[in-house]
């Protein structure tokens, strides 16, 4: 039995996906980002259920994650978001796992390993319209363009941008870059590439964007049932995805004016009930919710007293009616009625949802609910 656990309720990604799917224009299609674990859900699993549920595409941060994929068996085209090495070209054209380029050396190494193959090479190109992050500048995108051009052995697919602010309420930047994109497919056009799929939108973008939408949508946070930010003009009802719980290792009463845990953070200002739980910062549950986080026990609230630890939590059950070793409490999720939101633990923590999954997600014992696909 272990300590402590993340549960994944693949029926809560299916519905996510719907709503997305609800969302789109009719000819729009998705591509699933599965990169960091499928944000720290377990990226095959979840890969598999998307594919079941009629995604498009995947998309990996990098290259030994489309391995994975495709060593697991799945057969949905991938991207992978960060580019691939030299020395990956020949494995990716051999797997149809698609790059990311940005960079010409990349694409002449591509260009160089497909004709070695005899095949042609499928490849997405980025444009930076405005991130200011990985991408061809759209000042410098037509020099790029008619470089890429002289290369043989390539097919160019896509072209992807990525939005910066289209969380925001004000949606200045994000049209200014939508109106860049555009500018961008435009001249790739009038050079005379062919690509089926023109990107820009995360799940921000998606919901508050629907003109962005262009082929391919790319969301991540939605499916894992979390919206993108609280200034979201249009959100739609979603699920979440992963729960994390734990049972209570030792329950004790103890007097007033005990100090509890590292540092003397919590002293008892009377006598109080104290259950400690066996979950702590090496678990990725965040030492800034000392003091300050909330555990579920039989459906109430218990506030966490004293410092999060390495392996250890303390909760006040003072005011919970026959608390007991071996009580299950649950740390992300819902227990009866009242929900331990990642939104919420990660303004406690002064972070995003994206990073409170992540960190959990890293959790050795994973268990997956509900799956629709069989092994
Ligand atoms: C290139 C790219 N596309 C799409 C996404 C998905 O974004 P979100 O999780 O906000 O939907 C990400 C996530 O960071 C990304 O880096």
């Amino acid at each position: 039995m272990p300590l402590s656990w993340v549960e994944i309720d693949l029926s809560a990604l299916r519905y996510n996906f719907m709503q997305v799917r609800q969302h789109l224009l009719r000819e729009t299609q998705i591509l699933g980002v599965v990169k960091s674990d499928a944000y720290g859900h377990g990226m095959v699993p979840v890969a598999k259920e998307l594919a079941q549920s009629g995604c498009r595409f995947l998309g990996v941060s990098k290259y030994w994650e489309a391995e994975k994929l495709r060593n697991a068996g799945l057969k949905l085209p991938i991207l992978v978001l960060l580019g691939i090495e030299p020395e990956e070209m020949h494995g990716a054209i051999a797997q149809n796992i698609r790059p990311v380029l940005f960079r010409l050396d990349h694409a002449r190494s591509l260009s160089h390993a497909a004709m070695k193959l005899q095949k042609t090479a499928p490849f997405h190109v980025k444009v930076d319209t405005g991130m200011g992050r990985l991408g061809v500048p759209h000042e410098t995108f037509s020099s790029f363009l008619g470089q890429l051009k002289e290369l043989p052995g390539l097919h160019m697919e896509g072209i992807l941008s990525h939005f910066s602010a289209a969380d925001e309420a004000d949606k200045t930047h994000s049209e200014l870059q939508v109106a860049r994109f555009r500018e961008a497919l435009q001249l790739a056009r009038e050079y005379g590439f062919n690509f089926s799929y023109a990107h820009i939108a995360n799940s921000a973008g998606l919901l508050d964007l629907p003109h962005a939408q262009f082929q391919l949508v790319r969301p991540g946070i939605m499916l894992y049932g979390s919206p993108p930010s609280d200034e979201i003009l249009h959100p739609v009802p979603l699920r979440p995805v992963m729960a994390l719980k734990t049972r209570v290792m030792q329950v004790k009463q103890v007097p007033a004016g005990q100090p509890i845990g590292y540092g003397k953070t919590f002293t008892t200002p009377r006598s109080m009930k104290i259950a400690t739980l066996p979950v702590g910062y090496d678990d990725g549950y965040s030492r800034l919710l000392s003091n300050q986080g909330a555990v579920l026990i039989k459906g109430q609230r218990a506030p966490l007293v004293g410092r999060v630890s390495m392996n250890l939590i303390t909760v006040d059950v003072t005011h919970i009616q026959n608390v007991c070793e071996e009580d299950e409490s649950v740390l992300l999720g819902q227990q009866g009625t009242d929900r331990i939101s990642a939104e919420e633990m990660a303004c406690l923590c002064k972070t995003i949802s994206y990073e409170i999954f992540c960190s959990l997600g890293r959790n050795r014992n994973r268990h997956f609910l509900n799956a629709s696909f069989s092994e």
